[in-house]
């Protein structure tokens, strides 16, 4: 059972900073203390725009600086676990919980093929969670459970977890074995994981890792009503971000964070972490300075009367 009241903190002295404060659970048996705060290395793909890879690896030393623990990345983007294999050395890679994702293929053959070629890419002979993004509608989840955990007896893989699945595929994909956490889109402007996503993986005793926690980064404040993204950012083609841009929620939040002294994103990731439901809040990140900030979100405690201005703007 993952266990949000089990969480300890450690503090960090880093550069610039004088401590920091990180906050850890283990809901991941043979695995490290996973941090509160996860960094998803998606944006240091140059999906969201250009990014040279000195400065994407600056941005997970940054991480692991801070006491992040939690790295996800994705073989849909190859780079992202490069990047990990190339950052993390030899002696910290025990003190970290590397995860990574997939589309399965069809048949047992090529998940193998791709979870030995992830394992290449971060320089590593074990993957702490490896996540099914989908499944191929030819073959049951359960079966690609089944088959998966195959991987996990070998030790290639320590826990098994999926991507964006609903309550009644969730339920399927346990009857094929264990499965660790379920990863949903959750964030201030998109809650529809509220309505039974989360309910049902707590009663399957399955931790939900919280992805996409800046909506993209438009809860950084950042970008308005008419703004455009270069073309090279996957942003400017998501019909749901301009649609968000223009429909005045936004601009609440962003009056709810001025008045309340604290930048918005800090506050929208704080509203995640400190929901019982969330084990992990993943934040993708281009700048260590965007790290550091989102470090500092984890030490920032909501009361209610400004979680209740935050939910009421768009609950
Ligand atoms: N399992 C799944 O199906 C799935 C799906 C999607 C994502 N994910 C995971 O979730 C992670 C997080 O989602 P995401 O990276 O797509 O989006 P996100 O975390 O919602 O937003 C990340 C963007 O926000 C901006 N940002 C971050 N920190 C900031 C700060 N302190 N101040 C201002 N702007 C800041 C940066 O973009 P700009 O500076 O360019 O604005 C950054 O690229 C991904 O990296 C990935 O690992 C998983």
């Amino acid at each position: 059972m993952y266990a949000v009241g089990r969480w300890t903190d450690r503090a960090f002295r880093v550069e610039r900073l004088a401590v920091c404060t990180m906050r850890y659970a283990s809901f991941l048996s043979d695995s490290p203390p996973v941090s509160t705060l996860g960094l998803g290395l998606w944006p240091l793909t140059g999906a969201m725009g250009s990014i040279d890879a000195e400065a994407a690896k600056s941005t997970i030393a940054a991480a692991i600086e801070r006491g992040i623990t939690f790295f996800d990345a994705s073989r849909t983007a190859p780079v992202s676990e490069e990047l990990l294999g190339q950052v993390i050395r030899g002696d910290q890679r025990h003190e970290l919980v590397l995860a990574t994702k997939a589309y399965p293929g069809e048949r047992f053959e090529s998940l193998r093929t791709t979870v030995e070629k992830s394992l290449r890419a971060l320089r590593s002979d074990y993957i702490d969670l490896f996540q099914l993004q989908g499944w191929y509608p030819q073959m049951p989840i359960e079966q690609v459970i089944i088959d998966a955990q195959k991987l996990v007896s070998e030790g290639k893989i320590r826990h098994l977890g999926v991507c964006n699945f609903d309550a009644s595929v969730l339920e399927s994909a346990l009857r094929g074995g264990p499965v660790a956490t379920n990863a949903l889109e959750l964030n201030l402007l998109q809650r529809a994981a509220e309505e039974e996503d989360l309910a049902a993986c707590a009663r399957q005793d399955v931790a939900v890792i919280a992805h996409s926690a800046l909506a993209k980064g438009l809860l950084s404040g950042r970008y308005r009503a008419g703004h455009t993204f270069a073309d090279d950012d996957e942003r400017a083609r998501f019909s749901d971000v301009a649609k968000r841009l223009d429909d005045g929620q936004l601009d609440q939040l962003v009056a709810v964070a001025d008045a309340a002294a604290h930048p918005l994103p800090e506050l929208a990731i704080a509203w995640l972490i400190s929901r019982p439901t969330v084990a992990v809040t993943l934040v993708g990140a281009k700048h260590p300075d965007q790290v550091e900030q989102n470090c500092r979100a984890v030490e920032l405690a909501l009361d209610g009367d400004l979680m209740a201005k935050l939910d009421g703007v768009t609950a």
